[in-house]
């Protein structure tokens, strides 16, 4: 018999209980394997909170948004209990252990992939989901959660087309996505966006304005203007260039010290910016401007079919992985096919938006501005 563990961690994304299911599916279709949950991420497996995966607890969650197990942002080695700030691996090696896991599935985004990575060299058998709306994990094609929060976002972005262009107003709408600009490009471009900003690409204020203004000169007196939350003005992407450089340059402590509190001052106040660079380009184009933040509702809902197919072969292809006893890798998607990815080149990277992909070329060729 092969017990296998499952938890997801990290922000929620939908096809998360599509995956889950998957596992369950072909574990139960494979005579001698069993599948138990965990609750909220490593803290479930940390306090031995399960949640049955058998055929009853597996039924009927294809299509739920979500994960029916649950999900959090702890750390193992760096878990808040109570006031104090501990490294708890012991406790879920434990626990796995209690249960004679063979493998502990994780379905996650970078810090999860970063966590599981961390047990499996203390000795843990774990293989991963990658799952994220960012779409920001390397060694993966896609990632599971982008299609259906893409979706979301392109319409959002149909939709506010109608509103701005009743009001002659521009609507800046803020579209999640960490420090990638996939998710805000990829809307951007199937919703019609006339100007898209991408942490990729730092913009300027007076170039954004000019594609407004030269919208304005034909006619069009709306515009929308797609930001993903981490870009950033050329400004401040200099200001923060040159505090990296300062703190690599410098041996004195304080100064550091110093540096760094700055530098994080000016990271903080970037979630602020969406607002001011709203304010400016009202100011300079003289239309009016309101914001949009679309926030969790890109996160929350029905997976796409897309997201469900990818999901399910997703959670079979862990299957087979353990059957195989692969253990230490992502399943990762690479063309059409599921392959598995050693941890170790998946960890500490981060896939962002080449500046020669070809949606930018396709941005570019068809008039929106990416504001630099
Ligand atoms: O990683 C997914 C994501 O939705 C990011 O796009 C966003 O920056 C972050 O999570 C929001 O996290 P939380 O749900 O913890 O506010």
């Amino acid at each position: 018999m092969q017990s296998i563990g499952v938890l997801t961690a990290g922000g929620d994304s939908p096809g998360l209980n599509a995956a889950i299911r998957a596992v369950g599916k072909a574990a139960l279709a494979s005579k001698g394997m069993q599948v138990i949950g965990f609750s909220d991420g490593f803290r479930g497996l940390m306090e031995n909170r399960t949640i049955r995966l058998d055929e009853a607890g597996i039924s009927g969650i294809l299509t739920l948004g979500g994960t029916l197990l649950g999900t959090s942002r702890d750390k193992p080695h760096k878990m808040l209990m109570g006031d104090k700030v501990l490294d708890m691996t012991d406790a879920m090696m434990d626990n796995y252990n209690k249960h004679h896991l063979d493998v502990l599935l994780c379905l996650g985004g970078g810090g999860t992939h970063k966590n599981a990575y961390r047990l499996a060299q203390k000795g843990m058998n774990v293989i991963t989901i990658p799952k994220t709306i960012d779409n920001d994990l390397s060694m993966t094609d896609s990632t599971l959660g982008f299609d259906t929060a893409l979706s979301i976002a392109t319409e959002a972005v149909d939709r506010l087309h109608s509103t701005a262009h009743s009001h002659h107003r521009i609507v800046v709408v803020g579209i999640m996505g960490h420090n990638a600009g996939w998710l805000a490009l990829g809307a951007g471009i199937a919703g019609g966006a006339h100007v898209i900003l991408i942490p990729e690409m730092p913009y300027e204020t007076t170039k954004v304005a000019d594609a407004i203004r030269q919208r304005l000169r034909k006619g069009k007196n709306f515009s929308i203007v797609a930001v993903a939350e981490g870009a950033v003005s050329k400004e401040d992407a200099d200001a923060m260039q040159s505090m990296l450089e300062a703190i690599n340059k410098t041996e004195d402590k304080e100064e550091r010290k110093a540096i760094k509190s700055q530098l994080k001052q000016l990271k903080e106040q970037q979630g602020n910016n969406i607002f001011s660079l709203t304010k400016q380009l009202e100011e300079i184009t003289g239309l009016e401007s309101r914001v949009t933040i679309l926030g969790h509702l890109q996160r929350g809902g029905v997976p796409s079919a897309s997201d469900r197919l990818f999901a399910t072969q997703l959670g079979t292809a862990c299957v087979s992985l353990v059957k195989k006893e692969r253990y230490g890798v992502m399943a990762g998607l690479n063309g059409h096919r599921i392959k598995a990815i050693p941890l170790e080149e998946v960890v500490g990277k981060r896939k962002v938006v080449p500046l020669d992909h070809s949606w930018i070329k396709t941005a570019n060729e068809v008039g929106i501005s990416l504001g630099a």
